[in-house]
């Protein structure tokens, strides 16, 4: 009998990681990284990335997926759809949203939520959404939750019911500094949308553009500005989600230099969409309505630049797919919108109660390749700490996830960096029926993926079965 000296081995591929590329083969182990280098012993089963990239399995932190409201609607992408797009795009790795709903304890906010997500096919995290920090859910809830391995918080300082006031945030951030939690914090000011959007209906404006006329950037600047002073005062680390404008990777920028402890995360969309997008006729506006809103041509060279100045270092999708057939047109479909459920003569709603969010997941990793590595504005280690080490460092998976060293989870993904293909959401295994990058072609795919030392994606064939994704506790 032959005694192989791996499970599988990757062979030839130029590898990829969070530091360096360099021509190696990578051996595999009872689904971990045992060995990187040339001519290694043989495995049980072999791979060619002969002309090839080999490059960690992206990890993407921010993922609404399957999220269930109070009102009893649950977000149309499935554990296992969005996990099988994930990987389909690359992506092995997940961190999605643990609801509570105002006014209810976390326990009893869709109490059957893990149970969904043990129907993931990528290994997946969470993050706690806090909408009701009560002296309950701080001193008695909130440390439960790192037995889960849920290692961080999520704050809204907007949308009704999910927003914070700032009394209650600085509780949060408390909390979360004794018990050593991350903070994430979606940035924008309530009152000020609010003003703006009455004015725009009262003269008439409901189309889905005036979505971004409502939250200008100031909006967001001024909360990123009061959550990262908020945090200061506490002295609690956080992370601002989706940033969408220079201005206000600026604010981020300052308090870094000051010696805060603030990161910023950037999303494909804002990359590569404008307000252009929100423009298009037939409520096809609405299919990117998401908040932050789209800003004007221009905006995104500013996220480009603040990228390379590592003040944005993770990109994510954002993912929070609703159906433009269905979920875009209904308003009670999400608590992710702002306002009562105003339609229009053609009973699409008006702007302000489209359900928030773009679908991602599967074609973050492609997009981002051809805008960054292909188009030359960033090389390939930057392209790896993006998509997947900073966030594993961030969020307590460092050495496990986000990078090919010794020891780590062997998730790898042969990648084609010559591949030319045009995204079409029928090639697609996400459950939304749209894509705002339908048409968009991309060169770099992957070919195959790899989670935890098994091959899972094959030519956009999903090969894994559901369930087969694992809870990730994080340090
Ligand atoms: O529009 C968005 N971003 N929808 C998802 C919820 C959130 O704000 O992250
Ligand atoms: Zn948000
Ligand atoms: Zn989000």
């Amino acid at each position: 009998m032959v005694d192989f000296d791996f499970d599988l081995v990757v062979r030839d591929g130029t590898v990829v990681t969070s530091f360096d590329c360099f021509s190696a083969d990578i051996g595999v182990k009872d689904g971990v990284i045992t060995a990187i280098g040339r001519n290694l012993r043989r495995g049980r089963e072999e791979l060619s990335a002969e002309h090839q990239l080999v490059i960690p399995g992206g990890l993407d932190p921010h993922c609404h997926i399957e999220e269930v409201a109070e009102s009893g609607s649950v977000q149309e992408e499935t554990f296992e759809t969005g996990s099988k797009a994930a990987l389909a795009g690359g992506t092995t790795s997940l961190i999605c949203f643990k609801p509570q709903w105002r006014g209810h304890s976390i326990k009893s906010s869709a109490p059957d939520y893990l149970e969904r997500a043990s129907r993931a096919l990528a290994d997946y995290s969470f993050h706690q959404i806090i909408t009701d920090p009560s002296p309950e859910v701080l001193d008695q809830e909130i440390p439960t939750l790192l037995a889960l391995g849920v290692r961080s918080l999520k704050v809204f300082l907007t949308y009704d019911p999910l927003r914070l006031s700032d009394g209650q945030f600085i509780s949060v951030l408390s909390k979360a500094k004794q018990l050593g939690m991350m903070v994430t914090v979606h940035c924008e000011n309530y009152d000020a949308i609010e003003w703006l959007q009455n004015a725009l209906l009262a003269a008439g404006k409901t189309a889905p553009v005036y979505h971004a006329w409502a939250r200008p950037v100031v909006v967001e600047r001024e909360a990123a500005h009061r959550a990262i002073s908020l945090a200061e005062l506490v002295g609690q680390p956080i992370q601002v989600f989706h940033v969408s404008a220079g201005a206000v990777a600026d604010e981020i920028e300052r308090a870094r230099k000051r010696g805060s402890k603030v990161w910023g995360e950037t999303c494909m969309h804002y990359l590569t969409h404008t307000i252009a997008d929100l423009e298009k006729p037939h409520f096809e506006g609405a299919k990117v309505v998401c908040s932050p809103a789209l800003r004007d041509e221009g905006e995104a060279d500013r996220l480009w630049a603040a990228i390379s100045r590592g003040t944005l270092n993770v990109i994510s999708s954002d993912h929070c797919g609703f159906s433009f057939a269905k979920a875009k047109r209904d308003p009670g479909s999400s608590a992710y919108g702002q306002g009562t459920a105003l339609l229009n003569d053609d009973g699409t709603p008006a702007f302000n109660s489209i359900p928030n969010g773009v679908p991602g997941i599967e074609t973050r990793m492609t997009v981002l390749f051809n805008e960054a590595v292909t188009k030359g504005r960033l090389d390939l280690p930057a392209f790896v700490r993006l998509t997947s080490t900073n966030a594993a460092h961030l969020f307590g998976l460092k050495g496990r996830k986000g990078d090919i060293i010794p020891g780590a989870d062997a998730d790898l993904v042969i990648w084609d960096p010559t591949r030319e293909k045009t995204i079409n959401v029928s090639d697609m295994h996400q459950a939304i029926d749209y894509t705002p990058w339908e048409g968009y072609s991309a060169k770099g795919w992957p070919t195959t993926t790899i989670r935890r030392g098994e091959v899972v994606v094959r030519d956009n064939q999903i090969l894994a079965k559901a369930g087969t994704g694992k809870l990730l506790p994080r340090a």
